[in-house]
């Protein structure tokens, strides 16, 4: 209420303007329509789904989902940027914490998923290559790429393929073995259609890369893993729904958006601490912190994201937080339930280490005494916090929280004035690069 703009308003602009949804990706400089907008893509799958069933792109998605894993051990998920960051944070937040390593009965029997073309680690990428060559059974490739002309993907995707190839006995099936997320044209589009691929899946002109998580980017990887692709938007749709309709103080979305504004401009706040309670969501935010800063970070102006994962951080930075510049806020994502009977302490004859009193007490109770523990420490001393709270970490809640996250950082740059699309910036160092290998 004592912002200069009320968000209220901001929001009715945000949901009346087609501009400022516009924006292809790399593509900045693109204008589409409102309803090409990531923030209705949810809701436009779901009702398709409903519509077409299955000759919709939603059915579409899960039945080659479904072939892959049939086909394949091993599936190696090619991106970067918007393009991977949002299916590595689904497969940490929503899977089986070693779901590469656990037998695959407890992935119900869906194939591995590894990450390359995120990168240019010859190391890296050599290592995955060992691992893929040294174990039976095949694999297959995902390339995700929505200009398809990225160099680290498009270099993975060569080298990659020339190795998929070699392991084939037969060659003629090699576009089986591979599924594209692209632009309707491009080097990609056209590649994969000369390889002969069964499918493709899009990305929408209208949706960027680093909010394309709930489009084929995300789902494809997703259903691949076996995650439940409809609960996630389910939960992404009932997002808009609540930050449409739900007055600003009860709407999750303005009053997070309220809150950093307000801690960064009246109280010069400008490092936004994302800070996890749990190993599964560090990828979550590792997303975020590539949305907020790629969509933000422009015109010298918008907060820095950092993600930090509690309790391990606490034992490093956690000293600079509770004692360093007042240039912090931080905002904790805690999750209610966990999906796992909770693992007690128990008692023990060796009662060296003198955790006998704490018998009863389990890693959960730890946590949550950590948690509250470190916001008593920040209160005392004046450190700004906010709690966001998710009842369990499954699908629904997860496409509700980046959704969530999404629809922040575009009403944030409406209220400060900065275009949340495209990244001219990141254009720089592709432009360098590339002059320099082809000189
Ligand atoms: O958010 C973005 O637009 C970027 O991070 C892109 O996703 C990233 O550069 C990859 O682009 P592309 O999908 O075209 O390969």
């Amino acid at each position: 209420e004592k912002l200069a703009v009320p968000l209220t308003s901001v929001r009715e602009e945000v949901l009346a303007d087609a501009d400022l949804w516009a924006g292809g990706g790399n593509v900045p400089e693109a204008k589409q329509p409102l309803d090409a907008g990531f923030h209705l893509l949810p809701n436009r799958l779901l009702d398709e789904l409903a519509e077409k069933g299955d000759e919709s792109e939603l059915a579409q998605i899960k039945a080659t989902a479904d072939r892959l894993s049939d086909l394949v051990d091993r599936v190696v998920v090619l991106g970067i940027g918007g393009s991977y960051m949002g299916a590595r944070a689904l497969l940490e937040a929503c899977c089986h914490p070693f779901y590469n390593q656990v037998a695959p009965t407890l992935r119900n029997g869906r194939p591995e998923v590894y990450f390359e073309g995120n990168n240019v680690d010859n190391d890296a990428a050599q290592g995955l290559l060992d691992l893929l060559g040294s174990t039976s059974g095949n694999w297959g490739i995902v390339v995700i790429s929505k200009s398809g002309g990225t160099l680290e993907t498009a270099a993975a995707f060569r080298i990659f393929l020339r190795e998929l190839k070699e392991s084939l006995t037969d060659t003629d099936d090699l576009g089986k073995f591979i599924v594209p997320v692209t632009g309707t044209s491009g080097k990609l589009f056209d590649l994969s259609t000369e390889l002969g691929c069964p499918e493709k899946f899009p990305v929408p002109d209208g949706v960027g890369g680093r909010f394309s998580v709930l489009s084929a980017v995300g789902l494809l990887p997703a259903a691949i893993m076996g995650l439940d692709i409809e609960a996630l938007l389910t939960g992404a749709a009932d997002m808009n729904e609540h930050f449409a309709s739900t007055p600003f103080d009860k709407n999750v979305v303005l009053r997070y958006v309220a809150a950093g504004h307000a801690m960064e401009e009246k109280h010069g706040a400008d490092i936004r601490i994302l800070s996890t309670w749990g190993k599964r969501l560090e990828a979550v935010g590792l997303w975020y912190d590539q949305l907020l800063a790629e969509s933000l970070g422009k015109q010298e102006r918008g907060a820095m994201p950092l993600t930090i994962v509690n309790t391990r951080d606490l034992h490093s930075r956690g000293q600079q937080h509770q004692e360093g510049k007042r240039d912090k806020y931080i905002t904790n994502v805690i999750v209610k339930e966990g999906t796992r009977e909770p693992l007690a302490i128990g008692e023990s004859d060796n009662n060296q280490d003198q955790l006998n009193e704490l018998a009863k007490k389990t890693l959960p109770d730890i946590l949550s005494a950590a948690i509250a523990g470190t916001n008593q420490a920040y209160r005392e001393d004046n450190r700004p916090t906010a709690d966001l709270v998710l009842p369990k970490l499954d699908e629904y809640t997860l496409g509700g929280l980046l959704q969530m996250l999404m629809l922040a950082t575009v009403v944030e740059g409406r209220l400060i004035g900065i275009n949340p699309y495209g990244q001219p910036g990141v254009e720089a160092y592709k432009k360098n690069m590339n002059a320099i290998l082809r000189k």
